[in-house]
Formats: structure tokens, C-alpha cells, sequence
């Protein structure tokens, strides 16, 4: 059985963008009807950008409640500013910062607690892609989560699929190469929990004005986590638009 899911389209500012441009995108973001649209700007923005039209997401949470943990930020300071979402798990946190599937794990868990959505980002290096892993690789991904939350976690989440390789690179995944991951996802977690057919399954890595529409009339990608083009207020309309 089908299910119509509500599409979403979510903004990942990295470390990116100034109070001037979340002015611009106060005033000019258009939000499609039936579509979510998600801000994720830097966490020293989070409470200016909080309040208007359009759903706020940090980019990162701590996996402590609180304490003795200097320059991190917990879930209940989010819950305090009314921030909805959080981005945990992106391959550049899991780079920079070596957070490990048992550490995004641990904080999935905290952010579920709190009642914040995670946006749970998952996705395979190029020497994975090429060697045909994938499958495994970002179900070991997903797993460490189902370990730790539950098989029913996914159903107060979000997931991202971002293959490491497209991510700022301009060279996206194919519509069909998305669609296979996205399609494997959600029968993976279907086969423990019926709920998965109408989890939100988000494709990022060098989404673009041009090419969003194309991706997100994939049966199973129910929008996109944009990097770059979510810093230009036209671009980000665009793509938007391409989900509603
Ligand atoms: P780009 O859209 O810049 O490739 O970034 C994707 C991303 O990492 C979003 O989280």
C-alpha cells in the first residue's frame, strides 16, 4: 500500500550566513502548501531565526543533558527557543569531529527524548559507492540507531540520505542511484515496522534549482537537505517550490 507522505525541503547552513541573510529569508522565503520547510542556520542564529513562517533546525545537539560540557548546547535549550528539528549524524560531523554510529546513535536517542525531530543523516564515501556497499554500509548506519532507539525511532524522525561523494561536490547523485538507497531504506525498515512507508526520506548533496524537481518526483525521496543552494533565498524558493 502506497502512502502519500508530505514532502520537506530543509536548509543546512553549515557554517555559512550572517543576521543580514536570515533577514533576506524572513522576508522572501516562499512555504509551499503541504510542504515542511526547515532553516538549519548556525546555533548562534538559532533564536533570531525562530518565530516566523517557516521550521527552525539546529545542526548539532549534545548528547549530554546538561553539565560540565563547554561550547556544546543541550535539547532542552532548544526546546527553550522552540527549535522543532535537529540535523545529527552529517558526514561532516562525523569527519571533523569523529562522531562514531553509537555517538549519533546516543544522541538520536536524546534528541527523541527531548521530543525534538532528528534529521538522521546517513551516506557512503566515493571508495564505498565504487566497491557496491552501499546497502551495507548505510544499514550499519541506520542499525547503530535501531539499537540504540528502537526499531519505531524513525517514526518521529527524519532521514537524509547524502552520499559523501555528492555533498559540495556539484556532482549529484543520478535521480535512479537516490531513488535505489531511498527505496532500500525504507524496505529495510519495513520489514520490523510497517510504519516506514510513511517515514520522510530526504536526499541531499548538491541539490540545485535545476535539478531538485527531477529528484523529488522519485517515488521515495520526499524532498531534499540542501547544502549550498539554501544560502541563496531565490535558489532555496526554487527548490521549494519543486517539493510543494
Ligand atoms: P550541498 O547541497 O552543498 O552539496 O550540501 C549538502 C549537505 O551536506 C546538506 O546537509
Amino acid at each position: 500500500m502506497s502512502h502519500v507522505r508530505k514532502k520537506m525541503v530543509a536548509g543546512n547552513w553549515k557554517m555559512n550566513g550572517n543576521r543580514a541573510l536570515l533577514e533576506q529569508f524572513k522576508q522572501h522565503l516562499i512555504v509551499p502548501d503541504n510542504t515542511d520547510v526547515v532553516l538549519c542556520p548556525p546555533a548562534v542564529y538559532l533564536a533570531n531565526a525562530v518565530g516566523s513562517h517557516y521550521k527552525v533546525g539546529a545542526q548539532n545537539i549534545s548528547e549530554h543533558e546538561k553539565g560540565a560540557h563547554t561550547g556544546d548546547i543541550s535539547c532542552s535549550m532548544l526546546n527553550d527557543l522552540a527549535v522543532h528539528y535537529v540535523i545529527l549524524g552529517h558526514s561532516e560531523r562525523r569527519q571533523d569531529h569523529n562522531e562514531s554510529n553509537e555517538l549519533v546513535a546516543q544522541k538520536v536517542k536524546c534528541a527523541l527524548n527531548a521530543g525534538l525531530t532528528p534529521i538522521f543523516c546517513i551516506g557512503e564515501p566515493l571508495e564505498v559507492r565504487e566497491s557496491g556497499e552501499v546497502f551495507a554500509f548505510v544499514q550499519a548506519q541506520i542499525d547503530a540507531v535501531v539499537n540504540i532507539c528502537g526499531n519505531e525511532f524513525f517514526e518521529k524522525a527524519v532521514i537524509a540520505y547524502e552520499p559523501i561523494w555528492a555533498i559540495g561536490t556539484g556532482k549529484t547523485a543520478s535521480p535512479e542511484q537516490a531513488q535505489e538507497v531511498h527505496a532500500f531504506i525504507r524496505t529495510h525498515l519495513s520489514k520490523t515496522n510497517s510504519d516506514a512507508q510513511k517515514m520522510q526520506i530526504l536526499y541531499g548533496g548538491s541539490v540545485n534549482a535545476d535539478n531538485a524537481a527531477e529528484l523529488f518526483a522519485q517515488a521515495d525521496i520526499d524532498g531534499g537537505l540542501i547544502g549550498g543552494a539554501s544560502l541563496k533565498v531565490d535558489d532555496f524558493n526554487i527548490i521549494c517550490q519543486a517539493a510543494g
